[in-house]
């Protein structure tokens, strides 16, 4: 899916806005604060009905309005354009898709699948297991349907047996929520396995081809010790679990492990080559989608030069290019970047809240 019309009300400082974006490279380039990761902000918003850098809605609300709004097109240049469009005042949101309500955010990601690569996506190596889950799960969740039912259906047991845990009743009564649990989990594992398995050989690829890093790895934990089978580690973990009224292993803890030349990435990766490694891993889940279902999925890309050196602009420029997808850059300078081997592009100029297309 490509964004090919895009209008913007009381977004931040933009109040009304409206582009219409190329479905490959669209350049957005203006000063500081000029309305640039706003604008970002707002396709984010049309593929995940929240913001990338908040979830107060208070906060993307311009100050002096009650409520924004984002519209935009989206389809594959020949297709049938389909619209949708999001209202968010402080107490509601509404979602529109194809002129129907939605309930759940999960169908608006499925129709407009996006990645985003920002100045904080480095983050993803130090922060805590639930990122790295999260960016796992974006990309199980695309290729494996029933994958967010799974998950679903895990979680609700899982609180029924923390709930048991914390009541202290007795081993056989937390125990009748394992069998359940066991067969959730192992589902979920199967499908997280098999998409990292597709997954690590195109990520080490673009490390190796387009970034010149050849010893990328990425490797899957699945949330208990590796040499037990999760029945054996849940039963291991009982005494553990009474004692602090939680499940201490599961897929709810699982992670996994980027390493550079065996190495964790984010202790020994200089800061503009984890910036590189999680571009990759990024650009990796985009190809898998397209492979496993081709979906083209936007990738937003904010602040392309920050930690980045002029060669590795043009490298990531190119991943970009190869993708074949749509791709919005931001940047406070067109010189940053070599744009004359690039085709299908649009150039964006953000002032102050205002967005003009240059010839
Ligand atoms: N709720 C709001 N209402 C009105 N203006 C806001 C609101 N939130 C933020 N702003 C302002 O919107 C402007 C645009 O911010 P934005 O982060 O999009 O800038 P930017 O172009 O990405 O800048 P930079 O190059 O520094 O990253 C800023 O001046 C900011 O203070
Ligand atoms: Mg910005």
């Amino acid at each position: 899916m490509s964004l090919l019309k895009l209008s913007v009300n009381n977004l931040r400082n933009l109040k009304d806005v409206e582009i219409k974006p190329s479905p490959r490279f669209n350049l957005i380039v203006g000063p500081n604060a000029s309305g640039k990761t706003s604008l970002l902000e707002a396709i984010y918003l049309l593929g995940f009905a929240k913001s990338f850098r908040t979830s107060n809605p208070k906060k993307i609300i311009n100050h002096q309005q009650d409520e924004l709004t984002v519209f935009g097109q989206i389809g594959q240049q020949s297709d049938r354009v389909m619209p949708v469009a999001i209202r968010r005042s402080r107490k509601e949101l509404q979602i529109k898709l194809d002129n129907r309500m939605l309930r759940k955010r999960s169908e608006l990601s499925l129709t407009l699948p996006l990645q985003i690569i920002n100045p904080e996506s480095h983050r993803i190596l130090e922060l805590g297991p639930k990122f790295r889950r999260h960016y796992l799960d974006w990309g199980v969740f695309h290729v494996e349907h029933r994958f967010l039912q799974a998950w679903k259906d895990y979680f609700h047991i899982l609180k029924q047996r923390n709930a048991a845990l914390r009541h202290f009743v007795t081993n056989g009564i937390v125990r009748a929520w394992d069998e359940g649990l066991i067969e959730k989990a192992d589902v979920i594992n199967h499908y997280r396995c098999g998409y990292l398995q597709q997954l690590a050989p195109i990520f080490e690829k673009i490390g190796r081809e387009v970034f010149d890093m050849n010893t990328l790895s990425i490797e899957y934990r699945p949330g208990w010790p590796k040499e037990q089978i999760y029945s054996d580690a849940l039963n291991l973990s009982l005494e553990r679990d009474k004692a602090s009224g939680y499940t201490h292993c599961g897929p709810h803890r699982s992670d996994i492990d980027i390493k550079i030349a065996g190495q964790p990435a984010l202790e020994f990766a200089s800061r503009g080559q984890q910036k590189l490694i999680i571009t990759a891993l990024k650009l990796a889940q985009v190809a898998l989608l397209k492979e496993r279902t081709g979906k083209n999925c936007p990738v937003l890309v904010d602040d392309l030069a920050s930690e980045l050196d002029q060669k590795n602009r043009a490298k990531l420029l190119q991943a970009l290019d190869n993708l074949g997808t749509q791709v919005f850059i931001t940047m406070t300078e067109q010189s940053l970047v070599d744009m004359d081997g690039i085709r299908d592009k649009k150039m964006f100029h953000v002032k102050q809240g205002t967005i003009k297309e240059v010839a």
